[in-house]
């Protein structure tokens, strides 16, 4: 029942896209969320040509169905460049993060048969990149992991879907069938999830950062910049909240730069059992498990019918 539009557009089987994820959706979940009929997605942001083409070529390798790749807006160097990767080795969909990629990286896509996607936290941005001719949009509510807009996903999903005529899908604090069927109703032909898949079998999350998904609480997280420089929903660790303090204090700069190295320590290690501070959305207050992807999505789907068809028996009584 949840064959939608953007099953068709993207050639998948559920309606379920899987949110880029810097740290944590490396190419054994991208390539897991495909083969159970949604759409896993490989992040660029922050990594190189060379691993990006080993991830692309890993996940070819672990199933056949369709993938895609997101591009971080990050300048016109790092677009163009990733664009030519997309292109080079024939992944079918981009989506996009962070701000509009610009006009030309949309059109060199499309020309080429990708499809892009595009990740909006406004409806002005929605209208911009439908109006660049991208095929579909995704909403992106503050609740979110990751680089986050203001607005909150339930009243910026209905305003996009009426601000423009291409498909809307709904993300940000969806992590269970019951929050799937509400983006539906919101108008939505679709979710992308980001954190609740990071509390996998197959993330390559680090194991501090699984055992902080699985203590945190609903407002366990903050949106900072020491991450990126922009808006980031992140894990509310310590050290974050003391950056954050100090902020809002006014404290001198080279104390904020001591207390961000803080936040940042040991960022870069490629080992699983560092405490790499990760972005996370509200919605991890709702994970206490970690189960294989595949699992998760075909529970997501079966209990929303479910639920979809208790809204109908109880809309006839
Ligand atoms: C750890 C982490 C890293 C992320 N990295 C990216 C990224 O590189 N590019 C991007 O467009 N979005 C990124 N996001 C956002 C996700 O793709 C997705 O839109 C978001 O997580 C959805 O909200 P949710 O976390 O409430 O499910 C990231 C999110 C998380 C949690």
């Amino acid at each position: 029942m949840f064959h939608t539009v953007i099953c068709d557009m993207l050639a998948i089987r559920y309606p379920v896209l899987q949110g880029a994820m810097q740290g944590g959706g490396g190419p054994e979940l991208v390539a897991a969320v495909s083969a159970a009929g949604g759409l896993g997605v490989l992040p660029t942001f922050g990594g190189t040509e060379e691993k990006l083409r080993e991830d692309i070529a890993r996940v070819q390798h672990l199933t056949d169905k369709p993938f895609g790749v997101n591009i971080t807006a990050m300048g016109k160097g790092f677009t163009d460049s990733r664009t030519d990767i997309i292109i080079e080795t024939g992944v079918p969909v981009c989506t996009t993060g962070r701000a509009d990629p610009g006009e030309f990286a949309v059109r060199r896509l499309k020309d080429a048969g990708v499809k892009v996607v595009s990740v909006i936290p406004t409806v002005d941005l929605a209208r911009r990149m439908a109006g660049e001719g991208v095929d579909a949009v995704i909403a992106s509510g503050t609740e979110a992991g990751g680089h986050v807009g203001t607005v909150a996903t339930m009243p910026l999903v209905p305003m996009v879907v009426d601000a423009v005529d291409i498909p809307v899908l709904a993300t940000g604090g969806i992590g269970d069938a019951r929050g799937f069927l509400a983006a539906f109703a919101l108008g939505a032909v679709g979710v992308q999830i980001g954190t609740r898949f990071m509390a996998t079998t197959e993330s390559d999350l680090n194991a501090w950062g699984v055992a902080q998904l699985l203590e945190m609480a609903e407002t366990d997280t903050i949106v900072s910049k020491a991450m990126t420089g922009s808006t980031v929903r992140c894990i509310a660790t310590p050290e974050l909240a003391a950056y954050e303090r100090a902020l809002r204090n006014g404290a001198p700069e080279d104390e904020l730069a001591a207390l961000k190295k803080q936040v940042l320590q040991g960022r870069n290690v490629p080992d699983k059992e560092d405490r790499r501070q990760s972005a996370a959305g509200q919605i991890a207050g709702m994970i206490h498990d970690v189960r294989p992807v595949g699992e998760l999505i075909e529970e997501m789907v079966t209990e929303a019918a479910r639920l979809a068809a208790g809204l109908q028996e109880a809309s006839e009584r």
